[in-house]
């Protein structure tokens, strides 16, 4: 799929298809009308004939409309003028896209970034637009026998701007949509894999695959003797069952100078979750397939940083394995010793991915990072909280926190903060060791598993993401959604241009 920016009047666009809005009730944007006059009232007959409403999700294509340029127009509903945010904008291009691609129009060109967005501005837009674009046409079917593939599908997006001078502008907000919407797609692929294919050796290949691709990554795995020679007993105590070996997966992206301390994003990559011996029950057990979204949001969010060629040092950590029940599986009651020397009481196998976690934690020290973020779909008990409409955020540092939490708001890729107060910390008591690995009772289930971690993170700024309820959808659109990777690019742009400023 390509993109580019252009600006000009809609009605001298010799194009295969001219994509304008319809608001209701039944009313032309801007493009649409100019459209209109040069037709001789064309498109508003069929509005006031009732053709197209303006409902969101509407469309209506039409052919050979008198003195166009462009050999189809598709209108598209677009709601009420004045009330379309962020999620209506993605539904209206999402819209018009699926249909784009199903009706033989295999390059348009598109003036709904006239549209006005609440609190967005042209970058936003024509971003969104690549991210939602290559989203909507992405295909589940990697591992069907029969793909029925579309004989002319969409393959070329021209996106308007209005002015020449915006162009400059258009073209980055493109190249960042494109370079997220990579990661994005990554991130959904993998996750999406089943627990038979997506192997922690194979995260450990993908990683490998892509380091091959940008030379600005270089990637080291470290192998099960060499995890345990450097004492990692609590990521090892979860692999204990599986005869899966696993894989501590080390990705280094360098774009800052050398010296420059790096962040560090670490991704839990349990590639099957059964709950160990404390097993799950089996009503969507295959679901835990998704528990290694972690990480592939950390390979994807590396993809886009490479794609974008940031000027800053990121290191991706992917401590992955699996965990199953099994004669050598680690049984509830166990103590282990973490890389920290920390013992810790494993209550219930099923909360492995923390132990998986603090270990990689403890490992981060040895970078010097500048910060550390962690993201795992650690707890149901977030799905609780949240839904699946935003991440949670918690950490040790309340300056990173607001970052993260902002890169959310930009990208769309929303975040909320939950405390990490002290009383929450003393739920984490053992008579036996050091500290179990859940929390006495239900109450607070993500916070206590964010204390958990933060008795690892003692030595930088960190902050951790539950994603349990937002990196995939379940049900009978059953899929990875590939966030958190817009927030994770967002807060490392931010993040690189606050420091190129001289602020950081
Ligand atoms: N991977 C799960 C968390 C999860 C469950 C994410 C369902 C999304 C949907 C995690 O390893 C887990 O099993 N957590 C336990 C912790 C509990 C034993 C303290 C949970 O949330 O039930
Ligand atoms: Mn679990
Ligand atoms: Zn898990």
């Amino acid at each position: 799929m390509e993109f580019s920016v252009k600006s000009g009047s809609p009605t001298k666009q010799r194009s295969a298809c001219v994509v304008v809005g319809v608001f209701e009730p039944r009313r032309l944007s801007p493009a649409a009308e100019s459209l209109d006059k040069a037709s001789g009232g064309h498109l508003s007959a069929l509005l006031r004939r009732g053709d197209i409403e303006g409902h969101i999700g509407q469309t209506l294509l039409l052919h050979h409309v008198p003195k166009a340029l462009a050999e189809r127009i598709l209108l598209v509903g677009c709601g009420k003028e004045r009330e379309v945010g962020d999620k209506e904008y993605q539904r209206i291009i999402s819209t018009a896209v699926t249909h784009l691609n199903e009706t033989g129009s295999m390059e348009c060109t598109d003036y709904l970034t006239e549209l006005n967005v609440k609190g967005r501005d042209l970058h936003w837009k024509v971003r969104n637009t690549v991210e939602v674009t290559r989203g909507a046409l992405h295909r589940t079917d990697q591992l069907k026998s029969q793909k029925d593939d579309l004989r002319r599908p969409l393959r070329k997006l021209t996106l308007m701007v209005p002015k020449r001078s915006d162009l400059p502008n258009g073209e980055a907000a493109v190249h960042e949509g494109e370079a997220i919407a990579e990661g994005v797609m990554l991130a959904k692929s993998l996750s999406d894999l089943p627990g038979n294919i997506c192997t922690p050796s194979y995260l450990a290949k993908q990683a490998r695959t892509m380091a091959k691709k940008y030379t600005s990554l270089k990637v080291s795995v470290l192998e099960k003797a060499q995890m345990e020679k450097l004492g990692m007993g609590a990521l090892l105590s979860v692999s204990a069952g599986s005869s899966e070996a696993p894989k501590f997966i080390i990705t280094e992206y360098k774009g800052g100078k050398t010296k420059e301390k790096p962040i560090v994003l670490i991704g839990k990559g349990i590639t099957f979750d059964t709950g160990g011996i404390s097993i799950k029950p089996s009503a969507t057990m295959d679901e835990m397939k998704y528990d290694m979204c972690g990480a592939a949001s950390v390979l994807g969010a590396l993809t886009a940083c490479a794609e974008l060629q940031l000027k800053c040092n990121v290191i991706g950590i992917v401590p992955s394995c699996e965990n199953m029940p099994s004669g050598e599986a680690t049984k509830p009651g166990d103590i282990v010793t973490s890389m920290s020397g920390q013992t810790i009481e494993v209550l219930n196998t099923d909360a492995e991915g923390r132990l998986i976690l603090c270990d990689a934690l403890t490992y981060s020290e040895r970078f010097d990072p500048d910060a550390v973020v962690d993201v795992a779909t650690l707890t149901g008990a977030c799905i609780v909280a949240l839904g699946h409409h935003a991440s949670a955020v918690m950490g040790n540092h309340p300056p990173l926190v607001h970052e993260l939490l902002n890169a959310g708001k930009t990208s769309g890729d929303r975040a909320w903060e939950l405390p990490l107060w002290n009383e929450y910390d003393e739920q984490l008591k053992s008579n036996f060791a050091d500290i179990p690995n859940i929390g006495s009772g239900r109450d607070a289930g993500s916070i206590t598993a964010g204390c958990f971690l933060a008795r690892f993170a003692k030595k930088y700024h960190w902050a951790h993401l539950d994603i349990a309820g937002t990196a995939w959808v379940s049900g009978a659109k059953k899929g990875a959604t590939g966030r958190p990777v817009p927030l994770l690019t967002q807060f490392l742009i931010d993040r690189c241009k606050a420091k190129n400023a001289g602020k950081k």
